[in-house]
């Protein structure tokens, strides 16, 4: 599909981030295993990989696997590990292609040996590359990054590495996953909820939500130009007031 005409290139969001939800429902929907959806949905991911990067946006983070979502029933998050390493094997060549760098934020330790080793290879191969950064959230959750950036910071504090005044906003950014990231500026989660489920919570601070109840696995090229042209209707006011935007 071409690009419509009412969507702005000037004012593309620096930073997408997509709460990928509903694969379950889908699948249920059509009588299958959660499965099936979690592998219909990664049909999806490539087209919106794919979109993002012919659209022009920098930064596209994708909520694949919650720190929560080890909760869920072992089937399931075998199927799910699985499935990671067989689309990083396959995605390889639409990131070369596309001039995609891999990122991941998220506690990399608690994955799978093979998967984590997976990961890391698509990073290290697409180090160089300029167009887009794509980043996965795998085994992420908000309040674990921020612990540990507390953590972190706290350490340099007792070692005498910083001071207590030395902490601002930037020092906190800087002990995140995202320390690389610029803030988000929009926020998509398909499937009908609407809520954050511990996604970038300290990165979201001042992001645009776009809420849509499509499924997953059906969100394609369209789905994320209405989001983007939804996005470029709003006033981002950042705490001024409308004239002073003006
Ligand atoms: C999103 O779809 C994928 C993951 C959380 C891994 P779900 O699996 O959450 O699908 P629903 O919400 O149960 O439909
Ligand atoms: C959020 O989806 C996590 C991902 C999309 C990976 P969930 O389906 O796990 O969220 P909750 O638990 O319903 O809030
Ligand atoms: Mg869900």
């Amino acid at each position: 599909m071409s690009l419509p005409e009412n969507i702005n290139k000037d004012n593309l969001p620096k930073h997408l981030a997509i709460i990928m939800d509903g694969n379950g429902r889908w699948a249920k929907q059509k009588g299958m295993l959660r499965a099936f959806g979690h592998e219909s949905g990664t049909k999806s991911v490539r087209a919106v990989v794919e979109s993002c990067a012919k659209l022009g946006i920098e930064n596209l983070t994708l909520y694949a696997f919650s720190t929560e979502n080890w909760n869920r029933p072992k089937l399931e998050v075998e199927a799910l590990m699985k499935l990671l390493i067989s689309s990083l094997k396959g995605e390889l060549k639409t990131l070369a292609k596309n001039d995609i760098r891999l990122n991941s934020i998220g506690n990399l330790d608690s994955l799978p040996a093979s998967v984590k080793k997976e990961l890391l290879d698509v990073i290290e191969k697409t180090k160089d590359n300029k167009r887009m950064t794509l980043t996965l959230a795998l085994s992420y959750g908000s309040r674990e990054e921020i612990m540990r950036a507390v953590r972190n910071i706290s350490d340099k504090v007792k070692n005498n590495i910083i001071s207590i005044t030395d902490i601002d906003e930037s020092i906190i950014n800087q002990h995140l996953y995202t320390h690389d990231l610029p803030d988000v500026d929009l926020v998509i989660r398909t499937s009908g909820e609407h809520r954050i489920s511990n996604f970038l919570l300290w990165q979201i601070a001042y992001a645009e939500f776009y809420f849509t109840d499509v499924l997953w696995p059906d969100f394609r090229e369209k789905d994320l130009y209405d989001a983007i042209i939804s996005y470029q209707k709003r006033e981002r006011r950042f705490g001024k007031t409308s004239e002073q935007i003006k």
